[in-house]
């Protein structure tokens, strides 16, 4: 691939399809290259492996393991020209964007390094004067982790930094979509010091067939999952047989409202970003408006007029601020939630032009009711449904009235109900006038059926980690 400077990087790439799948480029149809695929014998043996370089890598003091990461850390932030243009080749979101989640795949890399050396236990003030109560933490062992392909670096790095940082040897199975980015990620890690054995990224002949050897095997004790609610629920179940610890970022449907004292143009801008970033492809984008009846219509013209201003296309192209959907049937099904709900009586602020290839040109949709289906499905594209309101009780309603938990947002300028919705909002995390809440440093997950567990902050290790307790008696 001409594109990428430092070749290092794509060594793992194989010449044919015979021994791997083909990568290809959303915004143009072309094939990019091959990412190795492993026979079902060689990811059983690569499991054993990981299980015997997990003892060693765990054995080695915190701040080794949090030096090996600052290296890895490093060398992404390095190499951040090369991963980002990877990742748009294969992924399809623009240049600057994709730089972006490099650099925001990275802080988690040099967050958990720091933390390694945090993984503090207790002491614990016993309820009898002859016992001394303590604990330890200690990692789960081998980690194994499925991730999407809407975020190729960071659902990774979000991922093997705590896992890596606790102790365990970590393998991952990449979106087969997405695989490049996730290879090239790991060969930097590699270049660091970071043991092959310890880290792992191995794709199989299907999804399904490693999602059944990572939920099976005995070695591995823990499943970190980022994807769709239906496919964690059939891991989680899975995973289930052998009691394996799991981690689950599944889907969202954020509600994002917009107060009759809120900042217009905040909330635009706001809407935006939460909205259209990654095309609209992430689990906490904002997914449906609810607008309240005195603002809707000054909210409705802004947020259309920034909308038109989007440029749709190839992400390589200077300019472009949307790129393609990740296929066809995503695609398809973007557009019979628009066409549903315009049928329902929805109508589109401006004309929805049709683009060829994988291409969705964003729309805003207004007049729509609370009861289409646009509202109750997660759209993952770009396209934003506006909803009105009139009181904040039947607004609270509405917002919780979904099966998800992961994002919310809300823009208020007064402070009395900004903390009223803030706690009766059910969801994992709130952005309040605020439409980008994701950093390494807050913990990202869900409630309800968007998910179980933790991920980055100070709770992100402790997935990784087991809590031991020590009884010392006879004192
Ligand atoms: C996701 O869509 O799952 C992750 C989004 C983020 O980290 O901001």
């Amino acid at each position: 691939m001409q594109q990428i400077t430092n070749q290092s990087l794509l060594s793992f790439m194989v010449p044919s399809e015979d021994q791997g799948i083909a990568v290809t480029n959303p915004a143009t149809g072309e094939v990019l290259g091959f990412a190795p695929v492993s026979s079902e014998q060689a990811i059983l043996d690569g499991i054993e492996r990981s299980s015997v370089a997990q003892k060693e890598w765990a054995a080695m003091p915190a701040k080794a393991r949090g030096a090996l990461l600052q290296r890895w850390y490093q060398l992404v932030i390095e190499n951040k020209q090369d991963l980002g243009r990877l990742m748009t080749l294969e992924q399809g979101k623009p240049l600057a964007e994709a730089e972006g989640e490099v650099v925001y795949g990275a802080s988690f890399i040099e967050w958990f390094a720091e933390e390694a050396k945090r993984t503090y236990g207790e002491t614990i003030p016993a309820p009898s004067g002859d016992k001394r109560l303590m604990t330890i933490k200690q990692p789960v062992g081998v980690a194994c982790a499925i991730t999407p392909w809407n975020f190729p670096i960071a659902m990774i790095t979000r991922k093997a930094g705590p896992a890596l940082a606790a102790g365990c040897s970590f393998v991952v199975k990449p979106s087969e979509s997405t695989p490049l980015s996730a290879f090239a990620v790991a060969e930097l890690a590699y270049q660091a010091g970071i043991p092959r054995d310890v880290l792992q990224v191995v794709l199989g002949k299907d999804a399904r067939q490693v999602g059944g050897i990572f939920t099976s095997h005995p070695l591995i004790r823990k499943l970190s999952f980022t994807g769709s609610t239906q496919v964690g629920s059939i891991l989680m179940q899975q995973s289930a047989h052998d009691i394996k610890r799991t981690s689950m970022e599944l889907g969202g449907n954020a509600p994002f409202i917009v107060f009759d004292d809120a900042d217009i143009d905040a909330a635009v801008a706001g809407a935006m970003v939460s909205k259209f970033r990654n095309a609209g492809q992430t689990c906490v984008c904002a997914n449906r408006f609810y607008v309240h009846s005195k603002v809707y219509d000054e909210f409705v013209t802004k947020f259309d007029a920034a909308v038109q201003n989007l440029k749709v296309g190839n992400g390589l192209e200077q300019g472009v601020t949307t790129g393609p959907v990740i296929s066809e049937s995503a695609k398809q099904g973007i557009q019979s939630l628009i066409d549903g709900a315009i049928e329902q009586g929805a109508q589109p602020v401006s004309e929805q032009k049709q683009l060829d290839g994988l291409f969705v040109q964003p729309v805003v949709l207004k007049n729509v009711t609370h009861d289409m289906n646009i509202v109750s499905q997660e759209i993952f594209g770009p396209v934003a449904p506006v909803i009105s309101f009139d009181n904040d009780e039947q607004l609270i309603e509405m917002a919780n009235d979904t099966i998800y938990g992961l994002a919310s947002y809300f823009y208020s300028q007064n402070v009395h109900r900004v903390f009223k919705i803030a706690e009766a909002l059910q969801y994992g995390m709130v952005g309040i006038n605020e439409g980008l809440i994701s950093t390494e440093v807050a913990p990202f997950g869900g409630v309800k059926q968007s998910g179980i567990g933790r991920e980055g902050a100070k709770q992100g290790i402790d997935e990784y980690m087991d809590v031991k307790y020590l009884c010392f008696g006879g004192n």
